[in-house]
């Protein structure tokens, strides 16, 4: 046949079979890329997120810091039996303000984007964090204990808050005004935190470790308490089903 005649110089000769293959490989990127110049935005907005309280952010610095995400994803991917594991899968727009994100490819233990959701109480973690086997004897996961007597203060909050600002989260001015205070007002229940919970909505203020001072271990557990809260899936509709 003709056409498998003209097929044929393709085949045999390597550098036209290069740049046809181009062509085809270039079209279909250009069929997936160039639509998202034209989207105003690629993550669908979802009610309920907001940025990390300062607490919350140092208690993420931590976890990177202590290399949790080696053996924790932070994503719920589409599957039944994640889903009915984990809870409702994870939405892009759940990590918008991630830098960098917590995804993960690696689970050694279980996917923590929704373990705030779950209801392990603040003890339970500390319990947890202090020796893991007390509470899961074939737990593989280091023990965590010095967090606790490790005591921080807001020195550094606004910097690290204004160069997540500069990445693209949306703190304003009165968020980064009040970083040191909010720090110190979502671990202490006597303090006056209306200000903290009407610039972040569903902050939760609790002393997380028990134990007076701020710690670590304070930090990480209120960024642990969090994760997964702040949208309601009973409301939430997916665009493409609205
Ligand atoms: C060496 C791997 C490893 C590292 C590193 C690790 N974990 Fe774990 N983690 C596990 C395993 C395995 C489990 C399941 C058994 C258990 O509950 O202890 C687990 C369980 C958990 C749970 C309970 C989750 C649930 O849904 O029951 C939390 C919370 C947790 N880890 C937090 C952390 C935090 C925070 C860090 C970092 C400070 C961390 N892990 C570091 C392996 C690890």
């Amino acid at each position: 046949m003709a056409f498998l005649d003209k097929h044929k110089a393709l085949e045999r000769n390597v550098t036209l079979l290069a740049i046809f293959a181009f062509i085809v490989v270039a079209i279909g990127g250009l069929v997936q890329i160039t639509p998202l110049f034209w989207l105003e935005n690629t993550i669908e907005d979802v009610e309920g997120m907001r940025p990390y309280t300062p607490l919350e952010l140092t208690g993420r610095d931590i976890y990177i810091r202590e290399g949790c995400y080696v053996c924790h994803s932070q994503m719920i991917r589409t599957m039944r039996d994640e889903v009915e594991r984990y809870g409702h899968y994870s939405l892009a727009a759940e990590s918008k303000y991630d830098h960098p994100f917590q995804w993960g490819s690696k689970r050694t233990g279980p996917d923590l984007a929704r373990v705030g959701w779950r209801g392990y109480s603040d003890e339970w973690h500390v319990d947890h964090l202090r020796n893991p086997q007390s509470v899961v004897p074939v737990s593989v996961m280091p023990k965590y204990g010095f967090l606790e007597d490790r005591l921080i203060d807001g020195k550094y909050i606004q910097d690290l808050m204004k160069t997540h600002r500069l990445v693209g989260v949306p703190y304003t001015d009165e968020m980064i005004e009040n970083a040191a205070a909010d720090f110190a007002a979502q671990a202490d229940p006597d303090s006056d935190f209306d200000g903290l919970v009407a610039r972040y909505p569903k902050t939760q203020v609790r002393n997380f470790d028990g134990a007076a001072g701020i710690s670590e271990m304070d930090a990480l557990i209120a960024y642990l308490q969090m994760l997964g809260t702040l949208v309601d899936f009973s409301t939430f509709t997916p665009v493409a089903n609205r």
